[in-house]
């Protein structure tokens, strides 16, 4: 792995690690039962624009419904949902996804090739660096360190994600909520759709 990625990942791995409240799985399960017409009843969504949550790092998802109650994640699908979540119930709802299994998709054959090359080795003449160096090999991510998990995920979501960074990254309304180092602003701006879709349909498919 090149030293560059290896200083940006270390870097993001030791930003805003404040001390996180404990979560609690069981109380978070009747917490998110509003949740469930969307996100379904164990945190895997029928529904592809609808992302799983089910297997997700607990990190993560706390920050997600942080940024999406403040504003910084504008998720106008969620008006409302949010605004009554203490510090304690966000918690407890991301210690809930993260204890439950993911389920899996498939990766369109068609883009199997395509797709595996961008995940795992990046895009070298534009210095994009493969997903698996912060996401794993595997899909699951780095929970510990915020990292998200992607295996399974729809790929309509991670196409709409991946445009919303794209758009932000370049003055657009889009997903700016990636922190100071704009990591995923930088990669998905270097990405045409069909890299996006390829990498997307791989990502469906992979198996944690
Ligand atoms: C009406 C449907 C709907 C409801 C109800 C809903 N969500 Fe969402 N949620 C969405 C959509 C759509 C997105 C993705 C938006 C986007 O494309 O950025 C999302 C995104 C998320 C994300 C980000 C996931 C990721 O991988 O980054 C989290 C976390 C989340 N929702 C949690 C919740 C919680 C907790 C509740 C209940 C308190 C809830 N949602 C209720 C539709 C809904
Ligand atoms: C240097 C580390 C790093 C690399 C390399 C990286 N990512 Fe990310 N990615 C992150 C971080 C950190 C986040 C979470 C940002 C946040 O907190 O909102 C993220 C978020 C995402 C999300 C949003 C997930 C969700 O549930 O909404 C997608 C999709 C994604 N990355 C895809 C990719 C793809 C595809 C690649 C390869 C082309 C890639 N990433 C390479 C660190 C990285």
């Amino acid at each position: 792995m090149n030293k560059p990625l290896l200083v940006m990942i270390a870097s993001l791995m030791f930003a805003g690690s404040a001390a996180a409240l404990e979560g609690n799985a069981s109380a978070g399960k009747a917490k998110a039962a509003p949740c469930a017409a969307c996100h379904g009843a164990d945190g895997n969504s029928a529904a592809p624009t609808f992302p799983k949550l089910a297997g997700q790092g607990e990190r993560y998802l706390a920050k997600q419904i942080h940024d999406i109650k403040s504003g910084e994640r504008p998720v106008p699908m969620m008006a409302g949902q949010t605004d009554n979540l203490s510090d304690q119930d966000i918690a407890d709802i991301a210690a809930f996804y993260a204890s439950k299994a993911s389920s899996t998709g498939q990766t369109d054959p068609a883009l199997l090739e395509k797709g595996a090359a961008i995940y795992r080795g990046g895009i070298a003449d534009r210095s994009v660096p493969a997903c698996a160096a912060c996401h794993s090999p595997t899909g699951h991510g780095m929970a510990a360190a915020g990292f998200p998990a992607l295996s399974g995920q729809h790929a309509d979501y991670t196409i709409a994600q991946l445009k919303a960074f794209r758009a932000a990254a370049d003055g657009r309304e889009g997903r700016a909520n990636d922190g100071d180092t704009q990591i995923m602003r930088s990669i998905a701006f270097k990405m045409s759709d069909s890299e996006i879709e390829a990498v997307a349909s791989f990502i469906q498919g992979l198996h944690q």
